[in-house]
């Protein structure tokens, strides 16, 4: 009951959710504390440990007393180097001025969609989606579109984005390789969203956190297309490819009048990022191409474990393209992708992630994360076909 003296929240946060994903975890931990065994396939974190030399990095940043204040967009070295890497594996030309180091690929994202969305504004956003990309744009007060991307890649991209768009909208979320979907667009659907981007005058909030995890095709940077960096905000996380997910690093890459105001966000948020992860950053950055594939073959060999053992219990899945995970439809389990996921994680003990959590068109279907060590694989696809079988 509203009274004038009652404390009350920011409405902007009314419709921003808090993390299903977390309620997961929470049980999953609440059945191991009980003594079960369960397999855990619904989170996102690499099954490798952060590589030594990057460890070392940090610790000798801090022996360094390198824990002081540093520019807040980014150590001049970490943006050199990223700006390097940036011109030559991703295409997109790059000044040091137009990258900025984040806290994860999070603080990028929510920084861009703070950037560009007024409230009232519309998104466009491929569906199924990233459960907190939905939060980010309903943070900024405006609305997300969900543009079914298996229509949208049958029926043509253009058409499909023009069918969902709105006189309001602004901007476009464009993800690849997708999480949960394991979907890569390829570099011709990619140009055709630039296409309509261009000639509708939108932003594309580029999110390539899973640039190194392409099994089929490749990965293709939008905003290397022509007349595309200028009205691209690209994200990138050191989470995946480096198995840095609790370092928090991550970095944007964009031009103005974005960057001015990534720049203050992240300014006035976190005044940047920690100064040894930085340097830890920095090191990363050094890892050689052929230790990044040697990691992708490595998520290979579990991404087609997990699938053989899916389809053997009767679940139809699409060949992840990319990612690390695997998207079945499970209506044989039940319709309601929370009934299936209640039902797998309580009698088999097998933990995922609900489809419809990631919007409307993932109802059906259950996020299984593969990025785990290949015996959790097997004896999770055993506990599946005992299950189903
Ligand atoms: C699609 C996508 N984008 C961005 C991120 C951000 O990752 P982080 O904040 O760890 O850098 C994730 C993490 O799961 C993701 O799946």
């Amino acid at each position: 009951m509203a009274t004038g003296t009652e404390l009350r929240l920011a409405r902007r946060l009314d419709e921003v959710g808090f993390s299903d994903i977390v309620q997961i975890r929470n049980k999953v931990m609440a059945l191991r504390a009980g003594g079960a065994t369960v397999h855990a396939l619904h989170g996102g974190e690499p099954y490798f440990e952060t590589p030594d030399a990057i460890k070392y990095a940090a610790i000798s940043a801090l022996v360094e007393n390198q824990t002081h204040y540093a520019p807040s967009s980014g150590i001049a070295p970490l943006r050199e180097a990223l700006a390097a890497k940036v011109n030559r594996k991703n295409k997109i030309p790059t000044q040091v001025e137009h990258v900025i180091a984040t806290v994860g690929g999070s603080q990028a994202l929510y920084a861009a969609f703070q950037a560009v969305l007024d409230p009232g504004d519309d998104a466009l956003v491929f569906s199924p989606y990233w459960t907190p990309i939905g939060d980010l744009v309903r943070g900024a007060q405006a609305r997300p579109l969900l543009v079914p991307t298996t229509t949208a890649r049958r029926n043509g991209i253009a058409a499909t984005l023009e069918q969902f768009s709105t006189p309001q909208t602004r901007a476009i979320y464009y993800n690849t390789p997708q999480n949960p979907s394991g979907v890569v667009f390829t570099r011709a659907e990619a140009e055709e969203v630039a296409a309509f981007a261009r000639a509708r005058n939108l932003v594309v909030i580029a999110d390539e956190a899973y640039e190194d995890l392409v099994y089929e095709g490749e990965h293709f940077s939008i905003a290397s297309l022509p007349g595309m960096a200028e009205r691209t905000i690209t994200c990138f996380t050191f989470s995946k490819t480096y198995g840095m997910t609790g370092w928090r690093g991550g970095y944007a890459v964009a031009q103005e009048p974005f960057m001015t105001a990534l720049r203050k966000i992240v300014l006035y948020s976190t005044n940047g990022v920690a100064t040894p992860v930085q340097y830890a950053m920095l090191a990363a950055l050094e890892t050689p191409e052929a230790a990044i594939h040697a990691h992708l073959e490595q998520y290979r060999v579990r991404r087609d474990l997990l699938l053989e053992g899916l389809r053997a219990a009767g679940l139809e899945c699409e060949t992840p393209a990319g990612a690390f995970y695997a998207f079945p439809n499970v209506e044989k389990i039940h319709r309601n992708s929370r009934t299936a996921a209640e039902i797998l994680l309580d009698q088999a003990h097998i933990a995922t992630i609900p489809g419809s959590v990631f919007g409307a068109q993932g109802e059906g279907h259950l996020r299984f994360g593969y990025a785990l060590p290949v015996e959790a694989i097997r004896e999770a696809v055993a506990a599946l076909k005992a299950f189903l079988g």
